[in-house]
């Protein structure tokens, strides 16, 4: 896309996500069991013969995960230090994101993202998930976890508050309430009522929807129509 007014996904990464000693931390902050994730995979029909493409892959645990029970895994990232990690790691890892990623090998079956969406504001979201949509075969599926907030703006300072007053004090082991903050103040989260109506204008139907109960995080499995 060479428009000058396509915006450039590394410059809006997160300039953590650019540093390879923040990418080589990065599970210990976030240790993730995915088994549930894997199931709804084979739930969905994933197995053997699909493809599955991961967007905002990070260090790829999730393509580790997954690898062993689908036919292929593409990890796309903007951040060339994640992507060197991943591949370090034997995952097919392209530097990419959801406005620059091609799938050139025709479509694929499911398409999953976690934590990555909120890089983006409202308007390039819904570009993005149209753009994840066409990747998809008819009928494949999204899995889509975010922080999605799904208290009433009115509640915002009391969910926002609770949220920092039970994050961890040391860095290396989730984020902080200094990192927290940052994530509110100047990253691109929204509320589930406006990102739900994006994804069905986009194609799909939202087949199950869960909220953490902070009302913080918002996951969804989706299938497009
Ligand atoms: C918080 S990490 C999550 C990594 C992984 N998905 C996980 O859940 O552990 C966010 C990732 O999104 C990537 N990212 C930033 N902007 C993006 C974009 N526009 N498209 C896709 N990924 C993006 C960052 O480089 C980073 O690796």
């Amino acid at each position: 896309m060479g428009s000058g007014w396509w915006p450039d996904e590394v410059a809006h990464a997160g300039v953590e996500h650019l540093d390879p000693e923040y990418a080589a931390a990065f599970d210990r902050k976030s240790p993730t069991d995915w088994s549930e994730t894997v199931e709804s995979l084979s739930r969905l029909g994933a197995g053997p013969t699909s493809t599955v493409v991961d967007i905002g892959a990070g260090t790829g645990a999730f393509a580790l995960a997954v690898q062993p029970y689908v036919g292929r895994v593409i990890a796309v990232d903007p951040s060339p230090a994640m992507v060197a990690l991943m591949r370090s790691r034997g995952i097919e890892a392209v530097e990419g994101g959801f406005l620059t990623f091609e799938h050139l090998d025709g479509k694929v079956d499911l398409v999953h993202s976690r934590h990555a969406l909120h890089h983006l504001p409202d308007f390039w979201k819904a570009v993005a998930l149209d753009r994840v949509a066409r990747m998809l075969e008819p009928g494949g599926a999204l899995i889509l976890a975010d922080i999605v907030y799904s208290f009433a703006p009115s509640e915002a300072a009391t969910a926002i508050e609770q949220w920092l007053e039970r994050a961890p004090t040391n860095p290396a082991q989730g984020w902080t309430a200094a990192e927290l903050v940052e994530h509110v103040r100047h990253e691109q989260s929204t509320f589930s009522w406006l990102l739900e109506p994006i994804l069905v204008r986009a194609g799909f139907d939202i087949t199950d929807r869960r909220y953490s109960e902070n009302q913080i995080f918002a996951a969804y499995t989706c299938r497009l129509r």
